[in-house]
C-alpha cells in the first residue's frame, strides 16, 4: 500500500446534488454523514440543464439555514466535473443516497465513471431512511404545485419559502 492510498487523517466527503429543493431525505443523509466524516461539504450543481424552481443562491441559503446546527457541514456550489471539485477540496469521498433499486443503475454508472476519472475518490452509498425513501425533490414540487400537503417532506423553512414562491408567482400572474 502506498503512502497516498492510506486513510487521510481527516476524511472530507462531498455530498453533491441539485437540492431543488432540499428534502427531509437529503437532510437525513446530511445528519448521518456528519457523524461519519470529519467534514461534509454539501455541493450544489450549478450548470444543471433542468429549469430549477430555486436558483443556486436560494438553494445555498436554504441549505445553510438547515445545516447550521452541524459544525462540520458546509455548503457550496460547483461547475464542471464533480471529481475535480472534490479534489480541489481534498475530499476523498463522494456521498450519495439510494432510495430504491431504481436509483441503483444511475448511481452505479456515475460511481464507476467518477472512479475512472479519479480512482483515489471513493463513492460511499447510504440507504435512505425508510421514512423518507419515497421522497424526491421532483415529487415534492409536483405535489406542492397541485395543492398537496408537503409538510414533513421538506424542512419547515423550505416549506415557508415554497409557499412564498407560490404566492409571488400567483401575484405576478394576476
Ligand atoms: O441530485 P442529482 O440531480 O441526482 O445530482 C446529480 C449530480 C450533481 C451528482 C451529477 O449530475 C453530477 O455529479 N454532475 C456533475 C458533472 C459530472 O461530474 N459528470 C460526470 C460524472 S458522472
Amino acid at each position: 500500500m502506498t503512502q497516498s492510498s492510506r486513510k487521510p487523517p481527516s476524511v472530507i466527503a462531498i455530498y453533491p446534488g441539485s437540492f431543488d429543493p432540499i428534502t427531509n431525505g437529503h437532510l437525513d443523509l446530511i445528519d448521518r454523514g456528519s457523524r461519519m466524516f470529519d467534514r461534509l461539504i454539501v455541493s450544489i450543481l450549478r450548470n444543471d440543464s433542468k429549469e430549477p424552481l430555486f436558483d443556486v443562491e436560494e438553494r445555498t441559503e436554504m441549505l445553510r439555514e438547515v445545516v447550521q446546527v452541524y459544525p462540520n457541514v458546509e455548503v457550496d456550489a460547483f461547475d464542471g466535473l464533480l471529481v475535480d471539485h472534490a479534489a480541489a477540496h481534498s475530499a476523498t469521498v463522494l456521498l450519495r443516497g439510494i432510495r430504491a433499486i431504481s436509483d441503483y443503475e444511475y448511481e452505479l454508472q456515475m460511481a464507476l465513471m467518477n472512479r475512472r476519472l479519479r480512482p483515489s475518490i471513493e463513492t460511499v452509498f447510504m440507504m435512505a431512511h425508510e421514512m423518507y425513501s419515497f421522497i424526491s425533490s421532483r415529487l415534492v414540487k409536483e405535489v406542492f404545485g397541485l395543492g398537496g400537503n408537503i409538510s414533513g417532506l421538506v424542512p419547515p423553512s423550505v416549506e415557508v419559502r415554497m409557499h412564498r414562491r407560490m404566492s409571488k408567482s400567483k401575484h405576478k400572474g394576476a
